[in-house]
């Protein structure tokens, strides 16, 4: 988004990849402390987000979302102040859903009101889950007017599209129709009786046949006038669950027609919901970061420019070579999506964690800066290692990260398992990934003319991005190693197994 925030790709710690739901406001407190203390403020890291799991069980008798009185007593403000008073800022998460991936309180349908309290709260930052989206088809089992049953699968009415009809155990006839919305599926009833013209009590009974299902919306029309839009919840949670909703509705003396539709997608509906949010959090007034985290579902990178200053490219990171592997490889492409304002992210650091090797953390982390992801660390600050610390407070590193021209790399090329990553830079330098996935060390090089070639497209889009061609254009700076060398023609390394070489090519003259 266009709105001065999140220039760069935004740092911090985020409490998830080592806390999960075991978080408390004492952990929180400690860890802005030793944000500061380890030196990681200093090297750029600003947000202290807390994840899932903050929250209370319900909601307060207004229907704001509250603390956990047990584990954040205090308190969201005050601990707002707490990290504010350490000259850091506070992120906070809900979810786009009718509850967090943990199943505590989300903000579905509480858009305003919850952007409201977090601004109350001083939140900068707000990361939004996808658990217990809005999905676009629904599935009805009957309708009620006037004490009237009137059946879905019933042969008077009308099945359009993909709506069809389908077996429930617990359904009235132990039938319902499904596949209602996409924008190309309806049900139609056709003869909906009541004796005289006023408003009725429309009672839809509709069906949740999956565990886990996500609220449904969906469309109703009477006499195919303008549609309303619902929300079919499933608040228990169960597989076959019917529930109700009763909504007023406008009928004529004699037959009616009830239309059930959705001229919407899945995709649409995910949009205008997370837009939702964002426009609530604007409407405050407060500068809050944006983070949309729908885990690559509906391509968020061909939307997320318009809703948010960033936005999962995938599922969770774990802490694990493989997984760091896998998300790489999902990234490749996605580059010219990125840019200031609007990151691709592809999920918070693993680096410290324990699961992987320092190797393979140096990797993971010098990865994630050429992509210019989001740097949220996730692992415990207040006892790292000097060598984590090391990997993590590496400025030079990180200045590929927070380069201002805010151009992310690509892969350009990948052979065998040795890959060279690169990206331009401002003043027309380079930065250079070079990684060997295999098992065993490889001499992994690039000349300038094909470093050149690959980044001209990326660079022709950005004024001052503009590099050089030739033998002795530049000086390559290893990042890890600290230091320079003149390289003519191209920049090699021998890079251990799981390994990377990283250089900025400084441009001379
Ligand atoms: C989802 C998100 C994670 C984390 C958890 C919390 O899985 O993708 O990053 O926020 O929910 O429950």
């Amino acid at each position: 988004m266009d709105d001065g925030l999140a220039r760069t790709p935004p740092m911090g710690w985020n409490s998830w990849n080592k806390f999960g739901c075991r978080i408390d406001e004492k952990i929180i407190r400690e860890m802005a402390d030793a944000m500061v203390s380890s030196g990681m403020k200093d090297a750029g890291y600003e947000y202290l987000v807390i994840d899932d799991c903050w929250m209370a069980p319900e909601r307060d008798a207004d229907g704001n979302l509250q603390a956990n009185p047990a584990t954040f007593p205090s308190g969201i403000r005050a601990l707002a102040d707490y990290v504010h008073s350490k000259g850091l800022k506070f992120g906070i998460y809900s979810s786009n859903g009718t509850l967090t991936c943990q199943g505590l309180p989300a903000s579905l349908g509480h858009e305003e009101q919850d952007a409201r309290q977090f601004a109350e709260w001083q939140v900068d930052y707000l990361k939004y889950d996808f658990c217990y989206s809005e999905v676009a088809t629904s599935q009805i089992d009957k309708i009620t007017v006037a004490g009237v049953d009137y059946e879905a699968e019933a042969p008077e009415n009308v099945l359009e599209g993909e709506a069809n009809i389908a077996y429930c155990s617990n359904c009235s006839g132990n039938r319902f129709v499904n596949g209602i919305g996409e924008g190309k599926g309806s049900l139609l009833f056709t003869n909906v009786n009541v004796p005289k013209a006023g408003t009725y009590d429309l009672v839809v009974t509709y069906v949740h046949r999956e565990r886990w299902n996500n609220p449904q919306a969906v469309y109703v029309s009477i006499n195919e006038g303008e549609g309303t839009r619902l929300r079919l919840l499933n608040p228990e949670n169960q597989r076959d669950a019917v529930h109700t909703l009763t909504v007023p509705v406008e009928l004529q003396a004699g037959k009616n027609t009830v239309r059930f539709y959705n001229p919407y997608t899945t995709r649409e509906i995910t949009v205008q919901n997370y837009k939702r949010m964002s426009d609530a959090l604007r409407a405050t007034g407060r500068p809050i970061v944006f983070s949309i985290c729908e885990w690559g579902t509906h391509s968020p990178w061909e939307w997320g420019p318009e809703v948010g200053h960033l936005w999962r490219t995938t599922g969770d990171i774990t802490d694990s070579w493989a997984s760091v592997l896998d998300i790489l490889d999902r990234q490749v492409g996605l580059e010219v999506y990125s840019g200031p304002g609007h990151w691709n992210d592809p999920d918070m650091l693993e680096v410290g964690n324990g699961g992987m090797t320092l190797t393979e953390y140096i990797s993971h982390f010098s990865l994630w800066c050429i992509l210019n992801a989001p740097l949220m660390a996730g692992n415990d600050l207040r006892n790292m290692s000097d060598e984590i610390r090391a990997i993590l407070t590496n400025r030079e590193v990180i200045a590929i990260n927070q380069d201002p021209l805010g151009v992310q790399g690509k892969r350009i090329r990948a052979e065998n398992g040795l890959e060279v990553w690169a990206k331009p830079l401002s003043g027309g330098d380079r930065a250079v990934v070079l990684f060997n996935r295999t098992e065993t060390p490889a001499e992994i090089w690039v000349t300038i003319e094909e470093l050149e070639e690959s980044l001209r497209p990326l660079a022709a889009a950005v004024p001052g991005a503009a590099g050089k061609t030739g033998r002795g254009v530049y000086v390559a700076r290893d990042l890890w190693e600290h230091r320079e060398s003149p390289i003519d023609g191209r920049v090699s390394a021998v890079v251990p197994p799981h390994g990377v070489a990283v250089f900025r090519l400084m441009k001379r003259g």
